[in-house]
């Protein structure tokens, strides 16, 4: 008999509520393709990519294999002061796939260390140049950049702050939220179009409180994942692109979920033609099998630095940071099996194909539903919006998703949004299943 005892003595699960969980455990045993099987023996379709992490289907023969490959060549060596041969092809890879001249690849872990990793550069940069008093970060409210202090500070989702709020960096502020719920609540496959200019804030009020001479960067997500596929303003991305460059402050591009073909483009860079000065990736980099992350920087970002090493000696390091496993060999292995897969299957249009379904179907299902206030489709993802619960938010939408998860469905849900972001593979009656599903259960909970 397989092992179910799932009573919670020792493992401690992560943004879950544990004892709901305790419950009514949902345990993942095995999958293959776009389903899971349970350790209740169910088949569950994954309608999330797994966190937006599985883009090209579970259990990916060619990938699996590129690990096994790597594991008995070569399967781990230090990654200071030495390296190894599939981080640098990997490197490559990723810079070439990468716009304009994003082309310097720092290895790290995850999307938290990706984002700490890009303001630690964001700061040796200014320091470099003789700008050290540049430490002023700038995120945006519902931004999510993972779960480190740097990230969590720059970040704007309060439930992921309100326990921490004694360690958040100091000198941070946050922009205006990208969502107006009374004008752009339902869009698909467009961005939404504001009479208003959202960044008049950045320009007018956070750029002058601070002065802009001491701000070290701005850093956004494309588009708003975590908080529940928000989607900027039509024009939003380059101008704040234009807003930086007036200042001389970095842009950063958290592309954690947005990058790898989420957006039926390499990155969400390209589908905004918007070429940041950093790019921040992890998840689909390696089709989730084996953690990597990493912080793409422009040439003038990585010349800087080491401009600024100069005149130190050769021996001397120009920037101190990095990780055990960064840049680790199997995952790099993954990593290029992975962009193997992606470019041969043409996955970016297929992402971009399936995202119009998806979007059509979204709105044809559910915008008529009980409580429904916004749904919100662009690239291969949508989310729709219900009101909260008067006193209780959130409950409404995490009764809908384990109530879809019942029915054979996994969804996420975010505050009262449940998503849909599934594989890139995935097949348009799956899609009808998916958001049948899910507008069953809103009516079903109405
Ligand atoms: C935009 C963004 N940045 C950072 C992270 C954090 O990534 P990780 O959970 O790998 O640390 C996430 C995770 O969902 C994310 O969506």
């Amino acid at each position: 008999m397989a092992y179910q005892n799932f009573n919670m003595d020792s493992h401690w699960l992560p943004f879950t509520p544990n004892r709901s969980f305790q419950k009514d455990p949902r345990v993942f045993v095995a999958a293959d393709g776009m389903h899971f099987t349970t350790h209740d023996g169910r088949q569950v379709i994954d309608g999330i990519s797994s966190l937006w992490c599985v883009g090209a289907g579970h259990n990916r023969r060619e990938i699996n294999e590129a690990i096994k490959k790597q594991l008995d060549t070569l399967d781990y060596s230090t990654a200071f002061n030495a390296s190894n041969d599939k981080a640098f092809q990997a490197a490559e890879r990723i810079a070439a796939l990468a716009p304009g001249d994003l082309n310097k690849v720092l290895f790290c872990n995850s999307g938290s260390e990706a984002a700490d990793t890009s303001l630690k550069v964001a700061l040796a940069y200014h320091r470099a140049r003789g700008e050290g008093q540049r430490n002023v970060f700038i995120g945006r409210e519902r931004g999510y950049h993972g779960v480190g202090f740097g990230g969590m500070s720059v970040g704007g989702i309060p439930a992921n702050r309100k326990a921490f709020g004694t360690a958040l960096l100091p000198r941070v502020d946050h922009m205006r939220f990208i969502h107006d719920p009374l004008k752009t609540a339902y869009y698909n496959g467009e961005e939404p179009v504001w009479d208003e200019d959202l960044l008049a804030e950045l320009e007018n009020r956070i750029l002058p409180l601070h002065d802009p001479s001491n701000v070290a960067a701005v850093i956004v997500e494309p588009v708003a994942g975590s908080a529940g596929w928000y989607v900027p303003p039509q024009g939003y991305l380059k101008r704040l692109r234009e807003i930086c460059d007036k200042h001389g402050i970095l842009l950063i591009f958290d592309e954690v979920i947005t990058g790898f073909g989420r957006m039926g483009t390499p990155f969400g860079a390209d589908f905004y033609g918007v070429v940041p000065d950093m790019l921040n990736f992890a998840k689909c980099v390696t089709n989730g099998v084996i953690p990597l992350g990493g912080v793409i920087c422009r040439q003038h970002v990585y010349d800087a630095v080491m401009d600024g090493s100069a005149k130190s000696p050769e021996h001397a390091i120009e920037l101190f940071h990095g990780y055990t496993y960064s840049g680790h060999p199997v995952a790099c292995a993954a990593a290029l099996a992975t962009l193997d897969v992606l470019r041969d299957e043409n996955l970016f249009a297929r992402a971009a194909q399936m995202g119009r379904v998806l979007g059509d179907a979204m709105h044809a299902a559910l915008k008529d539903l009980p409580h429904v206030v916004s749904i919100r489709a662009l690239g291969l993802a949508g989310a729709v919006e219900l009101a909260s619960l008067p006193g209780q938010p959130g409950k409404r939408a995490y009764d809908v998703f384990v109530e879809c998860f019942h029915q054979g469905v996994l969804v996420r849900s975010a505050g009262d949004n449940l998503v849909l972001a599934p594989a890139y593979v995935v097949e348009p009656a799956q899609i009808e299943q998916m958001v049948g599903v899910l507008a069953a259960a809103v009516k079903k909970l109405a």
